[in-house]
């Protein structure tokens, strides 16, 4: 590969100038020094002056050269600087013969690795999803793949957390079809419930409305306040529905069974009517490729499916 002048962040080519002349001194001084430091001592054939210099009463300095082996070493450790110098980057903005730059390290093993790795995914990527959700080797993959990009919301066990939904539970915001889980990993979601506050009649009208969520599910509630919360769920009907049952269409959660998003008790409730949520999934299509997710999307439908059944 041809050298050349890697372009650099300096205006001028001064300061390029001024490292490669500290550096090339420096080697030259180092040289000078291990040169200047191993001639002298005794001529051959005669033994060893003292140099004058005695310590801990019998221990004297000797005019002895430093072994050759020692001073080659040195040698060696210049040589090999030179070498690097010329072949790599390292000398003001020389790029060095061989042209190696870290990027086009990093991108030859990225297009290394996709050339290993690619036809391992896409050997899978024609496969029906709820096949490959039998597959031992697509899942191992499925499972590696997720403990990367998503245990970081959604934990390594896939349990979720607050605001971060359970995917092991076959209870679903978006569906619980393969497809519809590839979709959900693919393009992103956005959870949007809007601020109810002032629908409901502010703090009092949300703590009654926060009653009769309860309710639903059969939770502890004040019987006088939930009944005063259900004529006022009306607004959260076009959403949640008139039965509080949920729609998968827009992520609106069923509020009557177990599973809670956000929580349940009736402070969180109140937060969540008073407040607004706004749960967001980040879309993966370009970042991780349409194989992989198809991988992922396996992997999180055989996690509420164990042993593949419907
Ligand atoms: C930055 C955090 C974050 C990351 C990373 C993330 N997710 Fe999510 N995911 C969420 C949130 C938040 C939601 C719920 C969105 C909502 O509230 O509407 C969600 C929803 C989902 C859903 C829909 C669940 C349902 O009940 O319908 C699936 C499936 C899913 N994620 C899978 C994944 C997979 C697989 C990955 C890894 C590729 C991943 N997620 C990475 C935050 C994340
Ligand atoms: C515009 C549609 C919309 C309306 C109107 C709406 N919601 Fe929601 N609600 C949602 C969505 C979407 C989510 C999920 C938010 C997320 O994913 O971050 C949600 C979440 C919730 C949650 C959290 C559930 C959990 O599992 O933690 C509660 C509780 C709730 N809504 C109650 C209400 C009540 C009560 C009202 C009426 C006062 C209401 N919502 C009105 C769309 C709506």
């Amino acid at each position: 590969m041809k050298a050349e002048w890697v372009a650099n962040t300096f205006t001028s080519s001064f300061w390029s100038w001024w490292i490669i002349f500290f550096t090339v001194a420096g080697i030259f001084f180092c040289f000078w020094l291990i040169w200047w430091t191993g001639k002298g001592g005794a001529p051959k054939g005669e033994t060893a002056e003292t140099m004058g210099h005695v310590w801990d009463e019998n221990l004297e300095e000797l005019n002895n050269p430093l072994p050759r082996w020692w001073l080659n070493m040195f040698y060696i450790t210049l040589a090999f600087g030179i070498i690097y110098l010329i072949l790599y980057p390292g000398l003001g903005s020389w790029a060095g013969v061989l042209g190696w730059t870290d990027t086009k390290q990093y991108e030859e093993e990225m297009k290394a690795a996709e050339a290993k790795y690619g036809p391992i995914f896409a050997q899978y990527a024609q496969k029906d999803l709820k096949e490959l959700a039998k597959d031992p080797e697509a899942l191992k993959i499925g499972r590696r793949l997720f403990l990367n990009y998503c245990a970081i919301c959604h934990g390594s066990d896939a349990r979720g957390a607050p605001g971060f939904p359970n995917l092991t539970d076959n209870d679903w915001l978006y569906g619980g079809k393969p497809e519809t889980i590839e979709k959900s990993i693919l393009d992103g979601r956005q959870g949007t419930m809007p601020p109810m506050g002032a629908a409901v009649g502010g703090e009092e009208g949300a703590e009654q409305v926060a009653h009769y969520v309860r309710s639903l599910s059969g939770l502890k509630h004040d019987a006088a306040k939930a009944e005063a919360g259900k004529a006022k769920f009306a607004v959260c009907a076009g959403c949640h529905g008139p039965d509080g049952k949920g729609n998968q269409t827009i992520g609106a959660p069923n509020l009557t069974d177990k599973t809670w998003l956000y929580g349940s008790s009736v402070a969180t409730i109140k937060k969540t009517i008073m407040q607004g949520r706004h749960g967001k999934m980040p879309a993966h299509r370009q970042f991780l490729g349409e194989d992989k997710v198809h991988l992922l999307a396996a992997y999180v439908y055989s996690l509420s499916h164990q042993s593949g059944a419907n």
